[in-house]
């Protein structure tokens, strides 16, 4: 006798779920953004089924129209995913039983399990989020080349251990954040041909017996390749593992940004300043100005690294098959998306209206020896002493300013000092070794500061930035034909 909570495999139940165990193992809110891929994943399916003949070209035409029928109804709010039904696939498959009957509808699942069905969803799924988030990046990356390229000999000093070391420009800074997020956009690349494989057919674990041919569904769904393992493609998540590594990275970098962001505002460091929109105050203390956007993407990037920790743990130790253990695989990974997604819009538009104070960063270059390492430089080239020994006299020197409270531009103090060590420098000369633009134009090594490098930097990135977005229209062409190529056949179908 059908029950209230009769479920499409309650055959062997003589009782029904208690409304306790619906509540405990439904999936229903992580499952909702998955339906418009569970309904692509049927329709592939079922295009499939009657090209081997393992249903009637009336069966498929039934199929197709109450699977279109279905989207519709979601999207116009008469069919909403009914926790009752468990998940997305069996709201759908329910739809399509009540609607079309059991003898049209109850042929959708042959050959097919939610196994392999629910891996479709999601792979699907993923590869379109990677593709968002890999175009988010690139938007970021230009904000930070557009910046490079007013910069490139705008000096600031540059940090190791949050210390002045030495003078960098800011062009340079910015571009070390493009170079990162390249291997961003490879590690996220990476995961998406690991993503990009067709699970379906794999069945519940074992295959089938049914004469499929697993290479149509690869093509209609847009995948590259057929996943061929049924138990291990069942089996695994890594390539969910993969995905929310690459985007706990970008998270990290991200996270980088923000944290350089916060310090850089302050009153203390002053070199840089956010534009009101972007900030935010204070409830007590009027004068405040937060960056509250950039602490909130360094806040949330636990939330991240949480995701993939959730995931990692629940693969440890799972037995080869499915196990219900792989529901929880996804509400992590939607919030991860959600959270990289969230910062990557609003980071660029952050960075673009961000002052950056261009003569308080020259103050504090000149202000604590960052150029030092350009006078020992010096005393190697020009007085054939060994860098060690130069490394020595301009620590002394530098010991002997920090103790009178001068600087590099105290110089005649400078000069006299030297000569103390036998080295008699004319002050024009002095003050030309230590001058912080002249030393980043000299930097003119492979990857250096100088202008002309990071101009040729910015020139590169330029280029590979319109790779990185030719390779994405690539891959969304592959997606959109093969949806074409769907809704084709599904037209052909109807019309028949
Ligand atoms: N909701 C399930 C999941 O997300 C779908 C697959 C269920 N399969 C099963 N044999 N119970 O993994």
């Amino acid at each position: 006798m059908p029950t209230p909570h009769k479920t499409l495999w309650s055959g062997r139940f003589s009782s029904d779920l208690t409304t306790e165990t619906i509540a405990f193992t439904h999936s229903i809110e992580a499952d909702t953004r998955l339906i418009g891929y569970d309904i692509w994943g049927s329709q592939a399916h079922a295009i499939m089924l009657a090209r081997q003949n393992i249903i009637s070209d009336a069966d498929l035409k039934e199929i197709l129209y109450w699977l279109r029928k279905a989207e519709e109804d979601f999207q116009n709010g008469t069919l909403t995913l009914d926790p009752n039904k468990e998940d997305v696939h069996m709201n759908v498959e329910s739809y399509l039983i009540e609607n079309a009957g059991i003898e049209f509808g109850g042929k959708l699942h042959t050959a097919r399990s939610r196994n392999d069905q629910v891996l479709v969803d999601a792979r699907l799924y993923i590869r379109d989020e990677i593709l968002n988030v890999k175009r988010g990046i690139s938007t970021l990356c230009e904000g930070f080349l557009s910046i490079a390229k007013e910069h490139v000999d705008t000096v600031m000093p540059g940090y190791t251990h949050t210390q002045h070391a030495q003078p960098i420009s800011l062009g340079f800074w910015a571009t070390a954040y493009v170079s990162m997020f390249f291997r961003d956009q490879k590690r996220l690349q990476a995961a998406y041909e690991l993503v990009n494989t067709n699970p379906l057919g794999a069945c519940a674990l074992a295959g089938t017996t049914f004469p499929i041919d697993r290479n149509i569904t690869t093509d209609l769904l847009g995948f590259d390749s057929t996943h061929e393992h049924a138990l291990d493609v069942i089996s695994s998540r890594d390539f969910i593992a993969e995905t929310l590594f690459a985007l706990s990275l970008a998270m990290a970098n991200l996270s980088r940004i923000s944290e350089e962001l916060v310090y850089w505002t302050t009153y203390e460091f002053g070199i840089a300043e956010l534009d009101d929109a972007y900030s935010s105050g204070s409830s007590i203390m009027p004068q405040k100005k937060n960056a509250d956007i950039a602490e909130l993407t360094r806040g949330r990037t636990g939330r991240v690294y949480g995701a993939l920790m959730d995931l990692l743990t629940n693969l440890k130790g799972l037995p080869l098959g499915y196990n219900r253990d792989f529901q929880e695989d996804k509400p992590p990974l939607w919030e991860a998306f959600d959270i990289v997604k969230a910062c990557l819009g609003i980071l660029p538009n952050l960075l673009n209206t961000t002052e950056f104070k261009t003569e308080r960063m020259t103050d504090l270059v000149n202000a604590n020896f960052a150029t030092a390492t350009e006078l020992a430089n010096y005393l190697v080239k020009e007085h054939q002493i060994s860098f060690r020994e130069s490394h020595e006299i301009v620590g002394w020197l530098v010991g002997e300013l920090v103790a009178q409270e001068k600087t590099f531009l105290d110089w005649e103090l400078t000069q006299n000092l030297l000569k103390q060590k036998d080295i008699d420098l004319p002050i024009s000369e002095l003050q030309q070794i230590l001058d912080a633009k002249l030393a980043i134009q000299n930097n003119q090594s492979l990857g250096g500061t100088s202008p002309a490098e990071v101009s040729r930097i910015i020139n590169s990135f330029e280029e590979q930035l319109n790779e990185i977005a030719k390779h994405i229209y690539t891959c969304q062409t592959q997606i959109e034909n093969a949806i074409n190529e769907t809704q084709r056949i599904i037209e052909e179908t109807l019309a028949k």
